[in-house]
């Protein structure tokens, strides 16, 4: 890359030496607008269609929008027929109010006015640009004329929405480029629109600051939205809104800032769909406003609907790793997350109701926006013994020992490193099955039946070594014992049990148990083997001949 020194220039700031945004926390839900039906929109390489339309609205319905933007109804048929639909079908709920935009041309607010006819409740949103490079590139255009421009259009805005009959309409007036715009500047139109429009603190104007090219840090944004409310008049006839854009990756923060700074709305998409690198994510937003406890006022409690709706809608499609909707961010591959997420989910499931989230390495409670913790874990070669016991468990039911964990970690791990790819809890299970469960040789059980008598077991058992058929008989003080002391005595030597555990698997006919042993030998060496039966004695006299066959 060449050098970009001369090329481009460092952004301006704002002189706010007593800036306040940074010592402000935000404690409540903004008011959220949906633009997805119009900037996001006219973003598509194919915009939606009319049913298309429909669909997503409903959708942004049932996610809780009460403000949405439906479209610029005068630019074409589609967008002018989706919204006579909308009206004319009685398609929107009496809490929400449809959002149209338009430019400050006579002939298109007509058409727009035309096409609210019989509206209960609309925002009409005027805009016209104002940065520098827009006034002198595009239009050729002082000051003084764009000016003219933004009241000349709100001057109209105001005459024909009076012919609305029966509709409640809110004006909104963007100074589009507002952040690359002289802040004086956007102050002077945005109050020059004012008095055209003449709100009060009980029909207040919206006042939208756009971003609509991320040009600076979101610092500098935050310190221009705190200038602009802190130094214009009739504040409390007002509603400031943010609308930020993603060019420097840097929206969702610009946002958030520009809300510590005074701004009481915010408009974006589902996924940050719009224009270039996107409009900000809405529900990246929310849901980091969820994660601290505030109520977000938006319903993504099955966030994988709305990803389903989004996709067919707009043939976009959400990358694995973007914040809370994509596929992988809550799933740890690696087995010290593992580990700690094990953990960490563990002591939730028994302090649930009396804690605070705080398992390690997840953001939020998967289950809140839909997902399961299923998704949480999965295993490929960089996964640990902690990944596999999780899947056998939380799948299966299979609780390994942890001392049986630590055998079996290793070798799930080099199967899954010879695979090279992510294995499945079902692939783990026939593993650990074929490691320990399906062995045969050198030693399977064919007959076993004990009994008690007087506190001392004793028992009676076939197996084969090597195919051979050999009968055995012994005692002891249980099953396991005296079937230890009939392998000893029909020559199977050289190991004492070390350790034995069992646990039921499974309920109702399915019901099954698992038993897990530990030989070891007079060197030291050890062995686990497990052995699954419905009868929880024979499965613990298959464990022993499984940790021999492992021997
Ligand atoms: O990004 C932008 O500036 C816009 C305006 C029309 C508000 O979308
Ligand atoms: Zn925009």
């Amino acid at each position: 890359m060449k050098s970009p020194v001369g090329k481009y220039r460092p952004f301006s700031i704002i002189h706010l030496p007593d800036r306040q945004w940074p010592n402000r926390i935000l404690e409540t839900a903004p008011r959220w607008c949906s633009v997805d039906l119009r900037d996001g929109n006219q973003a598509l390489a194919q915009p939606m269609n009319v049913s298309q339309k429909l669909e997503m609205f409903d959708a942004l319905v049932r996610c809780g929008f009460k403000e949405i933007e439906v479209g610029f109804p005068s630019a074409s048929n589609t967008e002018f027929e989706f919204v006579r639909r909308l009206i004319e079908d009685g398609r929107i709920p009496d809490d929400v109010t449809i959002q149209v935009l338009v430019q400050a041309r006579d002939d298109l607010i007509e058409r727009t006015m035309q096409a609210l006819a019989g509206a209960k409740r609309v925002i009409i949103h005027l805009y016209n640009s104002t940065s520098p490079a827009q006034r002198r590139v595009v239009f050729g255009l002082e000051k003084a004329d764009i000016l003219r421009i933004a009241t000349r259009g709100a001057q109209w805005i105001k005459e024909k929405s009076m012919l609305l009959a029966g509709t409640e309409v809110t004006f909104e007036y963007s100074p589009e480029s507002f952040s690359a715009t002289e802040i004086e500047f956007s102050l002077e139109i945005c109050e020059a629109v004012m008095g055209v429009w003449e709100p009060t603190p009980e029909s207040p104007v919206i006042l939208n600051l756009p971003e609509t090219v991320e040009v600076a840090m979101p610092n500098v944004y935050a310190d221009q939205i705190e200038w602009f409310c802190r130094k214009m008049k009739r504040r409390d006839c007002a509603v400031i809104s943010v609308h930020t854009h993603n060019d420097r990756g840097t929206g969702v923060a610009a946002t958030e800032l520009g809300l510590l700074a005074g701004a009481e709305r915010v408009e974006g998409t589902l996924f940050g769909n719009g224009e270039r690198t996107g409009n900000l994510d809405i529900i990246i937003v929310a849901l980091n406003l969820h994660m601290h406890g505030i109520d977000c006022r938006l319903d993504f409690a099955d966030l994988s609907v709305v990803e389903q709706v989004y996709e067919r809608c707009t043939g976009m499609s959400v990358d694995p790793r973007h914040p809370y909707s994509g596929e992988l961010v809550f799933t740890a591959f690696s087995g010290s997350h593992q580990d700690a997420i094990k953990k960490g989910l563990a002591e939730w499931k028994k302090r649930e109701g009396n804690a605070a989230w705080d398992v390690p390495y997840l953001a939020i409670d998967p289950h809140d926006i839909g997902r399961t913790y299923s998704e949480v874990i999965r295993v490929n070669s960089q996964s640990g013994k902690g990944g596999v016991a999780y899947l056998l468990e939380s799948k299966f039911g299979i609780d390994l020992p942890k001392e049986m964990q630590r055998e079996f970690g290793p070798i799930a791990n080099d199967a899954v490193d010879g695979l090279g790819r992510e294995v499945s809890a079902e692939e783990l299970k026939s593993l650990f099955w074929r490691e320990y469960i399906e062995r045969q040789e050198p030693f399977a059980l064919k007959h076993f039946h004990s009994a008690d008598t007087g506190g001392v077991a004793h028992c009676q058992a076939h197996i084969t070594r090597n195919k051979q058929q050999i009968e055995l008989s012994g005692t002891g003080n249980g099953p396991i014992a005296a079937f230890v002391c009939a392998l000893q005595s029909g020559g199977v030597q050289g190991f004492e049990v070390s350790d034995y555990r069992e646990q039921a698997m499974g309920r109702g006919a399915e019901a099954s148990a698992i038993a897990y042993i530990c030989v070891r030998t007079p060197d030291g060496k050890t062995r686990w083997g497990a052995g699954v039966d419905t009868n929880i004695e024979l499965a613990s006299i298959k464990a022993v001949l499984s940790a021999l066959n492992r021997l």
